[in-house]
């Protein structure tokens, strides 16, 4: 299985870095790609995963697409890796506030978890909430839950509309999990 992150910032090399730590992949089936030539070298440099500029050198060769770029940025993306998309590709995107709705008309495809950590993810202690369409098997879901749980613990909720409203209820089982 190979897992391309796009967008080489905080949240994404977060994800890359957790993922390369973790036993779940090899580190050559971690795939990073960012529009900035700099990043992608500094990346590069780091030498856990493979780091990309070019969307049609890594977008094809992806099992699962996890998208951590700014939600602004989004459409501009959406339009530049459309062509690359297939129909068995799972996308996870961590951007606040764009729907799985708008993700799966604008790439065309029907597989989109949704995922909405919290900034101790960056320290390996996030707690994330997270939803998928129905085309995302329960297999398929269990994977995703593992790359996610590489950033701390997370929660499946039923909607979209739980996402956001999880944060305090996040908050507070992870200020319990430290007192236990
Ligand atoms: N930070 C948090 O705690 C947190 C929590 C929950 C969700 N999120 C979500 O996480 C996402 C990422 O946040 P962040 O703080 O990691 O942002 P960030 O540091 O700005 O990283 C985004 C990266 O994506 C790159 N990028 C932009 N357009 C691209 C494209 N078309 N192809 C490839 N790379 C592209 C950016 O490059 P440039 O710098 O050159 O534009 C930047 O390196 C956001 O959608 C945010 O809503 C963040």
């Amino acid at each position: 299985m190979r897992v391309l992150v796009i967008g080489g910032g905080n949240m994404g090399s977060t994800y890359a870095e957790a993922m390369s730590k973790s036993k779940l992949l090899r580190k050559r089936n971690i795939m990073i790609l960012d529009s900035a030539e700099d990043k992608v070298k500094s990346l590069t440099k780091l030498s856990h995963f493979d780091a990309f500029l070019k969307p049609e050198d890594c977008v094809p060769e992806a099992h699962i697409i996890f998208i951590a770029v700014k939600p602004y940025h989004s459409e501009e993306l959406f339009k530049k890796i459309k062509p690359l998309v297939s129909k068995g590709q799972i996308v996870i995107s961590i951007m606040a506030g764009v729907s799985i709705e708008r993700i799966q008309s604008a790439l065309g495809i029907s597989k989109v978890v949704r995922a909405m950590p919290n900034l101790p993810a960056q320290i390996g202690k996030g707690m994330t909430s997270f939803t998928a369409s129905p085309e995302v098997s329960k297999v398929e879901l269990l994977t995703v839950e593992n790359l996610i749980d590489t950033t701390g613990r997370s929660i499946y909720v039923d909607s979209e509309v739980f996402l956001d409203a999880s944060t305090g209820i996040r908050e507070v089982v992870r200020h319990m999990s430290f007192i236990s």
